[in-house]
């Protein structure tokens, strides 16, 4: 590891029946020699805790530990994050092996961090276990204090689904109901899910912080906009880490030869996304090195695809990349998964030796990095936030609507527009500050407050460019269509008099006219009659509302408000549409091919290719090119500093 340059290693997430093979029985001594094994040789540690592997001494001695399914089977040992995060005996078991461990290592300088459990969120099985109702019914009493606001919030009494008393309350579970279960109680299930996910991972963070060095870090790695994951929720560690892996025949990608590489937006979005959360700064915990043994076919990526993910991370901003894993195991359930290394222990894998590759170009970066630089005016002028929140995600993908609708599609098709434009985009919630931010786009944003609007209105009013799309507003944090017309606290703040929302079937495609150009749709269109003063940029031609808006735009103050109510498949309307804005705003866009990516961090430029065709990037002629050219190969990646970006700082 170390003469391939790699600078640390990570060690133990999934190793608790080595450090406790009996209750009270703790066993370091394999682990400290791996870890001075690592000081020999120069790396630093990274240490997990093994809490998504209780030993089997556990499972059996306490199975109310275990999750349970809808169905009611619980889960048994013998694979990983089987146990429940709501059972407070397991969460004793846990604090007691994360203090022995911190304890063990928090002084060590060799461990320059901690990881806690490892992607939390048990692999998409909801917990329905007997301990996970008891909390469900604790939260929702905190929550609503009265039996009598649950069943308000609710709509209980439609379908006298009406409780008496909070005892009677379970887990929505579609085993358990003969149709769709009631959304607002789905809503309250994923946030249950997504805070007993966070509290879990809080808790950890706490036990260690009470032990270790304050030079070693605390993170976790989770898998990005994955349920019940809501990494807002999570901000007792110091910084948050995800998996990612790009090749696993789920998609096409990008050309004949796109299913090799994956699709941009899978790193892009969850750099600008974890980059904007607790800590303001992020790494990425695993990536693949080769093909991989679980997907849904296990294509071999194409040469130079592992290390243009690993420019993409730097990209992206992130402070490290851990790559899963280092040997190919020859036995147990990750067979067939490349390593680093190969099966025989000593072949570096075609992935391993573009690993040694960037650890040499680093050397170069490093050497070129300038910590002065500022980001180039004209990138700065076109920074985006993109509100996201996981709120909306539930309550959407349980009430799409129509089957072609898919959020994070839709939230995709806006944020690859905009890096087609090399918009510098961050991923914020609403904790963020707004005014950071010349552009602000919130994608189907469906669940709000009049807060939230008030704060949307004064950003508008002080200069901002605020870009809404359809379904936006449409209810309140409670899911509850407003007692006024749909999406009315939006209207004044949008320029809309009245809006209704139409879908087509599959195979029809209505007909939409924007600035003489003509483009198609049939998965969302919302109809929206404009108000006094408002600008209709765009008209649906056909179908029995033809001449009504689908995209309305208008200044308010200082800045401007611009209503997408449309979702196309091709995302053509929405792109020109937004290029329009930007272009309003007085500021330029480029106009990068979808799968050419163009970043800008610390003084650097970064290009990759994620297209099966040769690129040709647009260096300056003064610029110098540190890393590759700019001709780039599919999976190519091209780096350079720009010598003009000097009279900005
Ligand atoms: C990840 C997981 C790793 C390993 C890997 C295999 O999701 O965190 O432990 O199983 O997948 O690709």
């Amino acid at each position: 590891m170390s003469e391939m340059g790699i600078k640390f290693t990570h060690f133990a997430e999934f190793a608790w029946s080595m450090m406790e093979p009996e209750e009270g029985e703790y066993h370091f001594e394999w682990l400290d020699r791996a870890v001075s094994l690592a000081e020999k040789y120069g790396l630093k540690v990274i240490m997990c805790t093994p809490t998504p592997t209780p030993p089997v001494w556990l499972s059996k001695k306490y199975p109310d530990i275990l999750i349970q399914r809808d169905n009611g089977v619980t889960i048994q040992h013998g694979r990983r994050q089987h146990a429940s995060w709501s059972s407070d005996r397991y969460r004793h078991y846990v604090e007691n092996i994360v203090s022995r461990l911190a304890i063990h290592y928090g002084n060590n300088p060799t461990v320059i961090g901690w990881q806690i459990d490892n992607e939390p969120g048990h692999y998409g099985v909801v917990d329905y276990s007997e301990n996970a109702q008891a909390k469900f019914r604790i939260w929702l009493q905190k929550k609503y204090g009265t039996i009598d606001k649950l069943n308000d919030t609710w709509g209980a009494s439609f379908w006298s689904e009406t409780y008496q008393n909070f005892e009677q309350v379970r887990l929505p579970n579609q085993q358990e109901v003969p149709d769709k279960a009631n959304p607002h109680a789905m809503l309250d299930l994923n946030r249950f899910m997504a805070d007993e996910l966070a509290g879990f991972v809080n808790m950890q963070a706490d036990i260690l912080r009470r032990h270790i060095h304050k030079d070693q870090w605390i993170t976790t790695n989770l898998i990005p906009v994955f349920n019940p994951v809501d990494p807002v929720r999570i901000d007792h560690t110091d910084f948050l880490t995800y998996t990612r892996y790009l090749v696993t025949g789920h998609n096409q990608g990008i050309g004949s030869q796109g299913f090799r590489m994956g699709i941009p937006e899978d790193l892009g979005f969850s750099n600008d996304q974890f980059r904007n959360r607790v800590g303001k700064t992020f790494g990425v915990m695993e990536l693949q090195p080769g093909q991989v043994n679980w997907g849904v076919y296990n294509p071999q990526p194409l040469p130079g695809a592992v290390r243009m993910w690993v420019y993409h991370v730097f990209a992206g901003g992130g402070k490290f990349v851990c790559n899963y894993r280092f040997r190919q195991p020859l036995k147990g359930s990750e067979q067939y998964h490349y390593g680093m290394i190969m099966t025989d222990g000593v072949t570096l894998s075609p992935g391993g030796e573009e690993y040694v590759r960037i650890t040499q170009e680093m050397k170069k970066l490093r050497a070129a990095y300038d910590k002065k630089s500022r980001m180039p005016k004209q990138l700065a002028s076109r920074r985006i936030g993109l509100l996201f929140d996981m709120n909306n995600y539930w309550e959407m993908e349980f009430q799409r609507q129509t089957d072609q609708w898919r959020t994070m599609p839709h939230i995709h098709k806006y944020y690859n527009l905009l890096k087609s434009f090399a918009a510098p985009v961050d991923v914020i919630s609403e904790k963020e500050d707004f005014s950071d931010y010349p552009f602000l786009i919130a994608p189907a944003y469906q669940l709000l407050d009049n807060n939230l609007v008030k704060r949307w209105t004064e950003y508008v009013k002080n200069g901002g460019h605020l870009i809404l799309t359809c379904r936006t507003g449409q209810k309140d944090r409670d899911a509850k269509l407003w007692e006024a017309p749909l999406a009315a606290p939006i209207h004044q703040l949008a320029g809309i008099n009245s809006l209704y929302y139409d879908h087509l079937p599959h195979n029809l495609y209505g007909k939409i006219d924007f600035e003489g150009k003509e483009f198609a749709w049939n998965n969302w269109g919302d109809v929206l009659t404009p108000a006094a003063g408002t600008d209709v940029w765009a008209v649906y031609t056909d179908q029995f509302y033809k001449g009504a808006a689908s995209v309305i735009h208008h200044k308010l103050g200082k800045g401007t408000v611009t209503y997408i109510g449309t979702d196309t498949d091709d995302g053509k309307l929405e792109k020109e549409v937004v290029r329009r804005v930007y272009t309003e705003a007085g500021v330029s866009t480029e106009d990068l091919p979808y799968g050419v990516v163009k970043e800008w961090r610390d003084g650097f430029y970064i290009a990759l290719n994620y297209t099966s065709d040769i690129q040709e990037i647009v260096i300056p002629d003064e610029a110098e090119v540190l890393i590759g050219s700019a001709r780039l190969e599919p999976a190519g990646v091209v780096v350079w500093k720009e010598k003009s970006d000097n009279k900005y700082k």
